[in-house]
């Protein structure tokens, strides 16, 4: 229940007012999180659910419906805009404009109308498609890393993009038309449940998406079950080497731009190698520093000192693995 409060509270700042206290009466009485049930019986749910799995589920689904409404508005604006505003890929920094996407501009295939400048990596770069691949790309936004992708598995090959965000797939719908590309599917759905049928991919790609899913175990099992024997996938994410101070895990607006949804590198690596993957290969690691005014919007003068001298470190990494060929 305490991840809903904050959900509340960010929610209230995410549209300019202030911080109020109600979500908290909200929970003590009807229609808040916590009641409404009529079916709540010696700690069971109807259904035979604990309240705190039913809790949990809650806001996982909350959490979703907030990066959903932040990648809707987002998909409105250019990446000059983006950048440069509050809820961009910039975070509302007036010192930087850009603190986690790197450069596609070279890349061949690239398409600015597709760069929103919400990535966090070049997973694409890393990725080892060939001509003829079927590459699936999660949490393809704009379709930025899908018409990069698209360039290298040619006209033989096939990228399905998938976004659960309606106004992020008729963006990259939109340009996947205009550019003629017929062989470039965007698909709605959840990345934890793909809407793809097993052993389809040569070659899986995501950039800066996991951190905002809240069960990436699901999302590998994902990966492992779509990707054909011997398929393997490159991915760009943004991961933590420790843990992050509560302000900055509670403030779902840096949540969807790609920090307080990060879990630990040691904990992600473990994820991946759980699903049955091998060679799992670390293909980049780049520190991210987040600028102090950022960091100003969610601690104060003291706890921004301890959490700038903590050592906690905030990177955007590139890793590699293999489903096994016999898998
Ligand atoms: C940071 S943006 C990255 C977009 C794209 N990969 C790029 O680099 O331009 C995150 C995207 O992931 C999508 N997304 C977040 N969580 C998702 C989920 N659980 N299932 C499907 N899409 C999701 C959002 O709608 C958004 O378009």
């Amino acid at each position: 229940m305490e991840n809903a409060t904050k959900l509340e509270e960010v929610r209230t700042m995410e549209y300019g007012g202030t911080v109020s206290a109600e979500h908290e009466e909200n929970e003590g009485s009807c229609c808040g999180p916590s009641c409404c049930s009529t079916d709540v019986e010696n700690g069971l749910r109807a259904g035979g659910t604990a309240p705190e799995a039913e809790a949990e589920t809650d806001d996982a689904a909350r959490l979703k419906e907030l990066v959903r409404e932040k990648y809707t508005e987002i998909a409105s604006q250019d990446k000059v805009e983006n950048q440069a505003s509050c809820c961009g890929s910039g975070g509302c920094s007036v010192e930087v404009y850009n603190i986690m996407t790197e450069d596609y501009t070279s890349l061949e295939g690239y398409v600015a109308d597709a760069d929103l400048g919400l990535g966090c990596g070049l997973p694409t770069q890393f990725a080892q498609i060939k001509a003829g691949d079927t590459v699936i790309d999660l949490g393809s936004g704009a379709g930025n890393d899908c018409f990069v992708a698209r360039r290298e598995v040619g006209e033989t090959g096939k990228v399905i993009g998938v976004d659960f965000t309606d106004a992020m797939l008729e963006r990259a719908r939109t340009n996947a038309v205009k550019l003629g590309y017929v062989n470039v599917e965007f698909r709605k759905g959840d990345i934890e449940q793909l809407p793809v049928a097993d052993d389809t991919a040569d070659v899986v790609v995501s950039n800066c998406v996991l951190n905002l899913v809240p069960d990436k175990n699901k999302v590998f099992g994902e990966i492992f079950r779509t990707l054909k024997p011997g398929g393997h996938f490159s991915i760009s994410d943004i991961v933590i080497d420790s843990e992050l101070p509560d302000p900055i895990k509670s403030a779902a607006e840096m949540y969807a731009g790609c920090v307080s949804g990060a879990i630990q590198k040691e904990e992600y690596l473990g994820l991946i190698e759980k699903n049955g993957f091998k060679n799992v290969t670390l293909q980049k690691d780049r520190a991210i520093t987040v600028p102090d005014d950022i960091l100003q919007r969610y601690l104060d003068e003291e706890a921004l000192s301890a959490f700038k001298t903590s050592g906690v470190g905030i990177h955007s990494l590139t890793v590699y693995a293999e489903k096994p060929a016999t898998a």
